[in-house]
C-alpha cells in the first residue's frame, strides 16, 4: 500500500533566490519523507494554466512551496506595474486552482514586506495587509500578492484546503538577481562594488542611503519555509522576519557590501534618484511566539558570504 505520509514537494520558482536556498537547506538535512521537485519557467510557463496543469499531473506534488512570480527592485516595479500585476495574477491563479484541482494537501505562497499599505503604523503586522493602498512605485505587484491571500481564504472556506502563505522581507543570498536595473538593492550593491573594486572606480549608491530595511539571508528563509511547510496551520500569513532592532539602512547595508569585498575607494550617495518607501519595519512577534530559539546568521557574515558567492560564480550568475 502507498505510504500516505510521503510528501512529495513541488517547489515553484525552484530556480530563483528563495528557491535555491530552500533546496540547499533541504538537502543539507533530508528527511526520508520528503521528495522535493525544484521547477524553473524552463520546465513550464505558469502563467499558461494548461501548462501549469501538465507539470503538477507529472509530478503529482502532495504539497506545494510557491515562489514563482515576476520579481523586481523598485526601478524595475516603477517602469512596469501593468506587466507585474497581469503576470503575477495569472501565476498564482493557476497554481492556486490546479492544486485544488489536483487534490494537494498544503500549498504555501510567498508574499513580500513591500505589499504592505503605503501609510500605516509600524511595526506592521500580518493583520494589516489588506489596510490601505501600497506604496505607487509597485502597485501592481502588490495587488497581485495581496489577491494570493484573498484566494487563500476562499479556498480554504470553500474546499477546505489548507492554503497559507508567509511574507519574507528583503531577501538576499547566493542565486539573486545581481541585474543592476531589475534586481532589488543588495544585491545591485554587491554587483556594483564587486565592478568597482575590479576597476578602481568610486561606489555610487542610488538614493540617499537614509532608506531602512530588514533583510534575511537566503538560508535562514530555506529554513523557515521548511518549518512552516511542516508545521505551521493557520491560513494568516506568517511574517518571516529578523526582528524590528535589526532593520538597517542602505548606507549601513552598503557599508558591510563594502567591507565584504574589502573595498577601499570612495561612496557617493546619488540623491537624485528614488529611495523608495522610507521603512516598512515588519514585527516578526507572531515566528516569535512559534519559534523563540530560532537564531538568524548574523548579517555581516551572510552578506560576507553573499560576496564570496558572487566572487567565484561571476560567471554564472544573474547579473
Ligand atoms: N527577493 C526578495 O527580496 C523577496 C522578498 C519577499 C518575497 N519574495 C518572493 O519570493 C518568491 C521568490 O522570489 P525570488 O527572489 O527567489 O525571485 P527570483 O530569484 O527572480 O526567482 C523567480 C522564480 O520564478 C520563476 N518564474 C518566473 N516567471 C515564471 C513563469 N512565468 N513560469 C514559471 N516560473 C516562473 C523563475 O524561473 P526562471 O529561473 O526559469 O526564470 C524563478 O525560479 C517570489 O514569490 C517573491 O515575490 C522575494
Amino acid at each position: 500500500m502507498a505510504n500516505t505520509s510521503q510528501k512529495r514537494i513541488l517547489v515553484t520558482g525552484g530556480s530563483g533566490l528563495v528557491g535555491q536556498g530552500i533546496r540547499t537547506v533541504a538537502e543539507k538535512d533530508p528527511r526520508a519523507d520528503e521528495e522535493f521537485i525544484f521547477l524553473s519557467s524552463k520546465d513550464a510557463d505558469l502563467t499558461d494554466r494548461n501548462a501549469t496543469k501538465v507539470a503538477f499531473e507529472k509530478y503529482k506534488p502532495t504539497h506545494v512551496i510557491h515562489l514563482a512570480a515576476k520579481v523586481g527592485g523598485l526601478y524595475g516595479n516603477m517602469r512596469a506595474n501593468l506587466q507585474f500585476f497581469r503576470i503575477n495574477m495569472a501565476i498564482n491563479e493557476n497554481v492556486l486552482s490546479v492544486s485544488k484541482e489536483l487534490g494537494v494537501k498544503k500549498v504555501v505562497s510567498c508574499l513580500s514586506t513591500c505589499i504592505f499599505p503605503d501609510k500605516t503604523t509600524y511595526p506592521i503586522d500580518e493583520k494589516m495587509i489588506h489596510n490601505g493602498p501600497p506604496h505607487t512605485s509597485n502597485y501592481g505587484y502588490s495587488y497581485a500578492k495581496r489577491m494570493i491571500d484573498v484566494m487563500n481564504t476562499g479556498y480554504n472556506q470553500q474546499y477546505g484546503t489548507n492554503f497559507t502563505a508567509v511574507v519574507p522581507t528583503n531577501v538576499f543570498g547566493p542565486f539573486d538577481n545581481f541585474n543592476l536595473e531589475e534586481g532589488h538593492v543588495l544585491p545591485g550593491l554587491i554587483h556594483k562594488v564587486y565592478k568597482c573594486k575590479e576597476n578602481n572606480t568610486p561606489l555610487t549608491v542610488w538614493g540617499t542611503g537614509r532608506a531602512r530595511r530588514q533583510f534575511i539571508y537566503s538560508l535562514d528563509l530555506g529554513r523557515l519555509f521548511l518549518w512552516v511547510l511542516r508545521e505551521y496551520e493557520e491560513t494568516e500569513p506568517i511574517i518571516l522576519s529578523v526582528g524590528e532592532e535589526e532593520e538597517i539602512s542602505i548606507k549601513e547595508a552598503a557599508e558591510l557590501v563594502v567591507k565584504g569585498f574589502d573595498f577601499k575607494g570612495e561612496l557617493i550617495y546619488d540623491t537624485t534618484r528614488s529611495d523608495g518607501q522610507y521603512k516598512k519595519t515588519a514585527s516578526n512577534e507572531k515566528l516569535r511566539k512559534y519559534l523563540p530559539e530560532f537564531k538568524f546568521t548574523p548579517i555581516d557574515q551572510a552578506i560576507r558570504e553573499t560576496c564570496q558567492w558572487f566572487s567565484s560564480n561571476y560567471e554564472t550568475a544573474r547579473v
